[in-house]
């Protein structure tokens, strides 16, 4: 069977919540209802059906992070790649290249993100190759990566935090790349904030005509600021 490792990315520093609840540490170790972000990530991971996991965090916390997640999980095949500075969702992405073997698939998922259902159950990877993305039906667009789509629902562009009006549709931060991803990342130069976006790396898939989408159901949260970190203790 092809193999597909869960890739998180716990890279960034989680400026917007740094005083959250006397908060000096990185995002994905705040508390969750008794375990720590990251913790929590890898057990709704777990329950999808991973197995291989690749954490990809930065060089002031990978020793707490990598200490949690032992802890916690003693016989997952867990690694761990650091991204040296926080340059960007691809840029975190493009540090797991050595850790993939080949023909394989990667579902890449944002350490902050949550979902009330697991977003891969019914689609067939065994010949999939492209980027699967998934977007969900939101109030406040503009905070999130946003896709426009036809009346068939085909993904026609994607914008990141759009001013004006594209779609109620977020592209939320769980992605599925074959390893075509390392040389479209390549590809791709920084934006404006001086990051290397997620988003233009899914424009580069979008280009080629090799993108698939799928609108989630059930909740999504990314757990990225004070307020959705509480509601995301009363869902999980
Ligand atoms: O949650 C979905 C959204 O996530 C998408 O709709 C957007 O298109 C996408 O850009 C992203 O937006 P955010 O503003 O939420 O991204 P943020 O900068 O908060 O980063 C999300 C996670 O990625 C964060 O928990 C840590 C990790 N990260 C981030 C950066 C900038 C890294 O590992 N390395 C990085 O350099």
């Amino acid at each position: 069977m092809r193999k597909n490792y869960a890739v998180i990315a716990a890279g960034g520093l989680g400026t917007r919540l740094k005083d959250y609840k006397h908060n000096e540490s990185t995002k994905v170790l705040i508390d969750i209802g008794g375990l720590s972000m990251i913790s929590s990530q890898v057990m709704q991971l777990k329950s999808w059906g991973f197995r291989d996991f690749i954490v990809i965090t930065n060089p002031d916390f990978n020793d707490l992070i990598k200490n949690d997640l032992q802890k916690n999980f003693t016989d997952e095949n867990i690694s761990y790649v650091i991204q040296p500075s926080p340059k960007g969702i691809a840029d975190a992405l493009s540090y797991v290249e050595a850790e993939i073997d080949n023909n394989s698939l990667l579902t890449f998922i944002l350490g902050d993100n949550f979902f009330g259902e697991n977003p891969l159950e019914k689609i067939n990877l065994d010949n999939f190759s492209g980027a699967h993305l998934f977007v969900k039906e939101v109030e406040n667009p503009e905070e999130f990566g946003v896709m426009e789509i036809d009346k068939d629902g085909n993904a026609i562009d994607i914008y990141e935090k759009p001013k004006e009006y594209i779609s109620n549709l977020a592209v939320v931060g769980i992605y599925i790349y074959d390893t075509s991803c390392f040389e479209n990342i390549r590809k791709l130069t920084p934006s404006n904030r001086g990051e290397l976006e997620i988003t233009d790396l899914n424009k580069i898939y979008l280009d080629q005509k090799k993108v698939l989408s799928k609108v989630l159901s059930s909740w999504w949260i990314d757990a990225g600021t004070p307020e959705r970190i509480e509601e995301l203790k009363k869902l999980i």
